[in-house]
């Protein structure tokens, strides 16, 4: 079975196209704002949709009558994103009358690290621009077992690169500083139970630029929100009694966070997995292993449930393929 997959819940536009055994194409345009205004990100997405469609049929040397399925990322996002993906998924099956289902971009990161990697049933960390989220599943969810009470902690560091001058995009530079920078204590260190806000840490961090340099900045900034997110990890597999990590989203590529949980996994005997970056970051091809997986334990939708679901939370999420 072919599923072809699109993802445009925020920066990029991406499309996949899976087998049950491999990635056949995995293509993407990202919107290369500051920031992210919902609406030009949306009108990116719109003017390259066609051609990165194009691409990824090319690279699976496929056509789209041949795909069994379309998927697409039905949430949660940014409204005008997430509408691109909807109307091409729509656009494709109406058009060659192939079904369409929507999926959830979060579990989708979960589900195609699954796939790609030898973790059974891990705790997740989700860490991304707009999402920073502990995910496990339990009691027939997935459950969230910690999460950012604000920003998510890519966009975090974004805002401290362009307030701090820093290139757009900043995380090589910025993995650089935490390599290279000196640490100086001070900074808020702020877990809530098991949740995390960054937005403190990011204001007393900015302030700390005017007295120190940035590059200790970066690093006391960056050290004390892995510290944080990788804690209330350790504390989610303690609690779960789960022996693997799952790290994924964009700043899983960090080699500090990666090292961070990597050193807490082996105080506690766990393993600790990563899947390649073209799988952590936003792609097209893990919403088209998330459709392919549902299709294939009975997920229908008629169009009129594909409207996207901006605020669509992990744990609402009906799981059935598990
Ligand atoms: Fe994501």
């Amino acid at each position: 079975m072919i599923c072809l997959g699109i993802e445009s819940t925020a920066h990029t536009f991406g499309v996949g196209i899976v087998t049950e055994d491999e990635v056949l194409a995995n293509e993407s345009d990202s919107y290369s704002g500051v920031g992210i205004h919902p609406r030009e990100a949306a009108d990116h997405h719109a003017e390259v949709a066609g051609r990165v469609l194009k691409q990824a049929l090319k690279k699976a040397d496929i056509g789209v009558t041949d795909t069994d399925v379309v998927s697409f990322s039905k949430g949660p996002g940014l409204g005008p994103c997430l509408r691109i993906a909807a109307t091409c998924a729509r656009t494709i099956s109406l058009q060659s009358g192939i079904p369409i289902v929507g999926v959830n971009h979060c579990i989708a990161h979960v589900e195609v690290g699954r796939w790609v990697t030898e973790a059974c049933d891990p705790v997740t960390l989700y860490v991304s621009g707009g999402n920073t989220q502990i995910i496990a599943y339990a009691g027939g969810r997935y459950r969230v077992f910690g999460e950012t009470l604000d920003i998510g902690i890519g966009n975090m560091q974004d805002i401290f690169g362009r307030e701090a001058g820093l290139p757009f995009p900043c995380y090589r530079e910025m993995d650089k500083m935490v390599r290279t920078g000196v640490y100086i204590p001070g900074l808020p260190y702020t877990v809530k139970g098991n949740d995390f806000s960054f937005s403190g840490l990011l204001t007393q961090a900015l302030k700390m630029v005017q007295e120190h340099t940035v590059e200790n900045a970066a690093k006391s900034l960056m050290e004390n929100a892995y510290a944080m997110v990788v804690e209330a990890t350790e504390r989610a597999m303690a609690h779960t009694e789960k022996t693997e990590l799952l790290l994924t989203g964009g700043v899983a590529a960090s080699p500090r966070l990666q090292e961070m949980c990597c050193t807490m996994c082996r105080e506690r005997d766990a393993s600790f997995y990563v899947p390649p970056h073209s799988l952590c970051r936003d792609n097209g091809a893990m919403i088209a292993h998330q459709g392919l997986l549902e299709y294939s334990h009975g997920k229908r939708m008629r169009l009129e449930d594909t409207v996207v679901s901006q605020k669509w939370r992990t744990d609402e999420v009906e799981i059935t393929w598990r």
